[in-house]
């Protein structure tokens, strides 16, 4: 099948990068966002919680495969301009701008907005709406070291600082995908280095492979504009597409065990 990029499709999908520089536009707004049913809630300040659908779905896998569900909750998903705005508002009264700049985005530059993005906190504790504690301790360094096998990294880390313009956030998790989660983990990129990084495998280039559990993994870059707008998926492939939010598309091939379809 032959698969058509069209500029829409730029703001959209798991990788889209959202910070100060590339803010959510409004076809981000295509997500489908599902309620969090059958994940806990670790704080009541955010009602009938909803997250992107597979980021969803993933989410609660990751939680079982670390025997999580009951002690990790949610205690921030996805949040309309408006919220994020409140949240951002009511932070500066509060705090002033320093601590506000470090860990709250500004309306329309927050990755929550996408529904791609979790904050996780500890149940049954008494959870900081803003900075949730999530210690690298018992079953928070599970859900951390297992997270990249469900599409999950840690977004802010210490060491990025000064790539994010974000504080270092130990419990704000972001859903990129696998295999895109675990080639930053492996490389230690967070997702503004790993833009720059997957670009230099064009579809007229050499493409990016990874196997992943028996099965082989292809990935591209198609840059808007470059007359490669309609790229062929080989059949037995699956496939995801998406934007980076700034100039084009990431092509991700998931060929069927053991062959490179053709
Ligand atoms: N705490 C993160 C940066 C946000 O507000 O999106
Ligand atoms: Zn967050």
């Amino acid at each position: 099948m032959i698969l058509r990029l069209e500029p829409g499709m730029i703001h959209q999908g798991p990788l889209v990068l959202v910070n100060q520089k590339y803010p959510v536009t409004s076809s981000s707004d295509a997500a489908q966002l599902v309620p969090t049913t059958g994940i806990k809630q670790a704080s009541s300040e955010e009602e009938n919680t909803s997250l992107e659908m597979t980021c969803m779905e993933q989410l609660g896998q990751l939680l079982t495969a670390c025997q999580a569900g009951d002690q990790i909750g949610i205690v921030s998903g996805y949040r309309t301009a408006d919220q994020q705005s409140n949240i951002y508002e009511q932070s500066l009264s509060e705090y002033g701008l320093e601590f506000t700049s470090r860990y709250v985005a500004r309306p329309n530059e927050s990755e929550h907005q996408t529904g791609l993005a979790v904050d996780v906190g500890l149940l049954g504790t008494e959870v900081d709406y803003l900075c949730p504690a999530f210690p690298s301790l018992g079953v928070c360094a599970s859900f951390k070291k297992l997270a990249p096998e469900y599409g999950f990294v840690q977004r802010y880390k210490k060491e990025k600082e000064s790539l994010t313009q974000i504080a270092h956030e130990p419990w704000h998790y972001r859903y990129v995908g696998v295999p895109h989660a675990l080639l930053m983990e492996q490389y230690e990129m967070c997702l503004e280095e790993y833009h720059e990084y997957i670009k230099r495998f064009t579809y007229q280039g050499s493409h990016l492979y990874m196997n992943v559990n028996g099965s082989l993994v292809e990935m591209y870059f198609v840059e808007e504009g470059s007359g490669d707008q309609a790229v062929p998926i080989p059949s037995g492939a699956s496939y995801t597409c998406s934007g980076n939010n700034m100039d084009g598309y990431i092509v991700t091939i998931f060929h069927q065990q053991g062959k490179l379809a053709g």
